[in-house]
């Protein structure tokens, strides 16, 4: 497989991770997952983890990789690339461990005394990519070892940093987040 195809393939199976994250920014506000609760005197997970982001971040990712099904093969064909379609338990495995990555990211940030909005270089990038990963594995084994080849995983570890800054650094300069990471 040449580098064009394996980086096609590496941000059409990511794209349902990616977007939740984005989705929740947008959405983001009202009540706070740990309901304003505390340990050791620091909130469990802080206001920046909410009902409505997470929920509204797995709805739009599992619709995202809904339409990327359908389109799958008229794309497939326009850029001579074995795209890979998603089974239903991807479908809501990669959102899922998305948002349940950047959740658990948060909890590590507050148990490390960081306060909501803290930049944690490398957890911050990379979160949502492994947690997603691990859901996705376990929802479906050998649809993972077929997509997720060792040059497809590098491409992701490589591109989802730069992306995730992009993407955030648009949504900063456009009042969106609070900050630029
Ligand atoms: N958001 C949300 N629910 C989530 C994730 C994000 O509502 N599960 C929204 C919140 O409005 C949050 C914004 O998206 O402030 C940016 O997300 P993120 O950078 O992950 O949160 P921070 O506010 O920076 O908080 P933390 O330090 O815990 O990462
Ligand atoms: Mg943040």
């Amino acid at each position: 497989m040449g580098l064009f195809e394996t980086v096609v393939i590496a941000l059409w199976a990511m794209l349902p991770a990616y977007v939740p994250n984005n989705a929740a920014v947008l959405a983001g506000g009202g009540r706070p997952i740990d309901g304003g609760r505390t340990w050791n005197g620091q909130r469990l997970l802080g206001d920046g983890k909410t009902l409505r982001g997470t929920a509204v971040g797995i709805l739009a990712g599992a619709a995202l990789a809904v339409a990327l099904n359908a389109v799958a093969p008229a794309v497939a064909d326009l850029l001579g690339a074995d795209l890979p379609t998603f089974p239903l338990a991807v479908v809501l495995a990669l959102p899922a461990g998305a948002m349940l990555g950047d959740i658990l990211a948060s909890f590590l940030k507050r148990r490390t005394g960081r306060e909501r909005g803290t930049a944690f270089p490398g957890l911050d990038q990379l979160d949502f990519v492994v947690v997603s990963l691990l859901l996705a594995f376990l929802a479906a084994p050998d649809w993972f070892a077929e997509v997720f080849t060792l040059p497809v995983l590098a491409v992701v570890v490589v591109a989802t940093p730069l992306l995730h800054l992009t993407t955030n650094g648009i949504a900063y300069q456009l009042g969106f987040k609070d900050e630029p990471y």
